[in-house]
């Protein structure tokens, strides 16, 4: 899978990075909200939107499902830490990333080595995972077997590691408006 830079991302494109604007990188398990709160709070900030999944899509001119079955979640895990790695370099902005990625030791680093970028974890009850992931069916990790047993054991393996993320915000609940302002007052008392 490349992930050679389009025109529109490449270094060399006009469409400079905002150089100014922070770099706000949104993790946490599939149904936190990521995309959704992603694209409000870059509407907010002001700022660029991408989402990495749509990014990862679009360099291997597949689905995820389709990475999946290619080449393995393996596979689709190297094709996300280079594609993640690049779009911090390119600065977009607010950058929502796919439940697995911030597990990689490597695309933390980079995240950390970021100027000015900040990890964001929207942490969410199983509750509130179940019943965002069933509306729907376009996630590989969850096609096969109870989607409540599979969401409990990712917690289990990744709240420990999301936790890591500089700033952890709770988005239970149908009000996207307030968790934004909580990332939003978070992001200045970090950026003092
Ligand atoms: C995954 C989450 C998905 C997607 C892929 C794997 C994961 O993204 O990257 O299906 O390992 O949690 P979302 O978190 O945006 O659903």
């Amino acid at each position: 899978m490349s992930d050679k830079p389009t025109k529109e991302t490449s270094p060399d494109s006009n469409e400079s990075p905002q150089d100014d604007s922070p770099t706000i990188v949104l993790v946490g398990l599939m149904g936190a909200g990521k995309t959704h709160i992603g694209r409000k709070l870059a509407a907010r900030l002001g700022t660029g939107f991408v989402d990495s999944d749509d990014e990862i899509e679009s360099a291997a001119g597949c689905t995820i499902s389709e990475i999946f079955d290619r080449f393995g979640e393996a596979g689709f895990r190297d094709g996300e830490r280079r594609v993640i790695a690049r779009l911090l370099k390119e600065n977009r902005g607010v950058i929502s990333t796919g439940g697995g990625s911030f597990m990689n030791e490597q695309t933390r680093e980079n995240i950390a080595a970021a100027p000015g970028a900040l990890s964001v974890w929207l942490r969410a009850s199983l509750d509130t995972l179940v019943e965002r992931t069933s509306r729907r069916d376009n996630r590989p990790l969850l096609r096969h077997g109870d989607k409540r047993k599979i969401l409990q054991r990712l917690m289990d393996e990744r709240y420990p590691v999301y936790g890591k993320a500089d700033i952890v915000v709770d988005s239970d609940g149908d009000n996207a408006d307030n968790v934004i302002e909580e990332i939003v007052t978070r992001i200045k008392e970090m950026k003092g």
